[in-house]
């Protein structure tokens, strides 16, 4: 694989990617508590991993509201910049590159995370899904989402007013740019799509409507840190988590032109990762690349030949890997010399714990004196 365009650089952004291999932005639920900060642990973590060619974070609340799960890291407190600061800090001084995934969960939520005891939503529609709680016993457990608070049009301002402050206190913690999530089920996916939202004023009803949102929020966060730190992540094939609408990929291609204008360093699929998931049609793939200039990242059970392959294609740019990567820091170089992954080893251990299942990972080099550099 050493001469696999997987290890061709290229610039995104305002830095340049020393290869295309990306670490997927994982959460692992591993903050202090109380005040859901980022830790050292979490530093080295990163840091291991910092020969991708970039970093994506774990998914990172905007705000207190914006949470969905235990113990994930925020954005938005002046202990939660501090300890970010370690992060990159650690990955810089490895010569990597680290993006901040930003979300706000919408529905995606429990009871115990909001003062009110609701989560909020573009619609008073449960989502038919579950969230990853720790109750008061200290044991985690997926637990169901409740009836969302539909947002009124103020909610809606302060909430994209928190996408800018937490753009902003990502940058101030050092991060070479921020991933807007935009996917998976959460509270951008949520305004995006007919089943979850049933809006009759300008937020819904529309293709045009249900896209005002996620608009108007990358237009505050680029505002206030340049739209060339700036990409989002969306996930046109998820069906479940009761997302599914026939006119999703319709409106994520109307999206594309839009970011195009607004000037996006890119744009990350979350593609379908499970087995009998949808193929990406080859027709969805140009169809993005015409309507975006900027880069285009991919990911959901990609190998290096696969990957490797889409890039050669020229319809994509990167690929990001996450199992691959939580199981092997040095994924980079195990795929140029062709060597064996490890695999997860107790699945127990990917939310929440020590650094059981998460800095213990051994890289090659540790594994075997291979005496050989990359
Ligand atoms: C433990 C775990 C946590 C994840 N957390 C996030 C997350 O915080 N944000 C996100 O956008 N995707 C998340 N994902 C999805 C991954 O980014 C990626 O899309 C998915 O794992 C498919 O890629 P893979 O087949 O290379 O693992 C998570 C996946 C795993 C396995």
């Amino acid at each position: 694989m050493k001469n696999s365009i997987l290890f061709n650089a290229k610039k995104l952004g305002t830095f340049e990617a020393n290869n295309r291999i990306i670490l997927a932005p994982m959460t692992r639920s591993r903050t202090a508590q109380p005040g859901d900060i980022p830790t050292d642990l979490m530093a080295e973590y990163y840091a291991q991993r910092a020969s991708a060619g970039f970093i994506i974070t774990e998914a990172t609340q905007i705000s207190p509201q914006g949470k969905g799960y235990s113990f994930t890291p925020g954005m938005f407190t002046n202990e939660q910049v501090a300890g970010w600061k370690k992060v990159t800090h650690a990955v810089h001084k490895e010569k990597g590159h680290i993006i901040s995934q930003l979300w706000h969960v919408g529905r995606m939520s429990h009871a115990s995370f909001h003062a009110d005891g609701l989560p909020v939503a573009p619609s008073a529609i449960a989502p038919d899904a579950q969230v990853w709680v720790v109750g008061e016993d200290g044991i985690g457990r997926m637990v169901d989402c409740p009836v969302p608070r539909a947002l009124s049009k103020q909610d809606i301002k302060d909430i994209i007013l928190d996408y800018r402050h937490a753009a902003k206190n990502a940058i101030e913690a050092g991060f070479d740019g921020i991933e807007i999530h935009g996917g998976n089920g959460y509270l951008i996916d949520q305004f995006m799509r007919r089943s979850s939202n049933k809006r009759d004023d300008e937020y819904g009803g529309s293709i045009t409507n249900r896209l005002r949102f996620v608009l108007e929020v990358i237009e505050a966060v680029s505002d206030e840190i340049g739209a060339n730190k700036v990409g989002i992540r969306l996930a046109p094939f998820i069906t479940q988590r009761g997302m599914d609408d026939a006119e999703a990929i319709d409106a994520i291609l109307l999206a594309s032109k839009k970011f195009n204008e607004l000037g996006l360093a890119y744009i990350h699929l979350s593609e379908a990762d499970w087995d009998d998931a949808p193929l990406v049609s080859d027709d969805f793939r140009h169809a993005l690349r015409e309507n975006f200039n900027g880069s285009i990242i991919v990911a959901g059970n990609y190998t290096a030949k696969t990957g490797a392959k889409l890039i050669d294609s020229g319809l994509v740019d990167f690929i990001a890997y996450g199992r691959k990567f939580l199981a092997n820091p040095d994924l980079p170089y195990r795929f140029k010399h062709e060597l064996p992954l490890n695999e997860i080893t107790d699945p127990s251990t990917l939310f929440g714990g020590n650094e059981r299942g998460y800095t213990d990972y051994p890289s090659y080099s540790n594994l075997n004196s291979l005496g050989e550099s990359s």
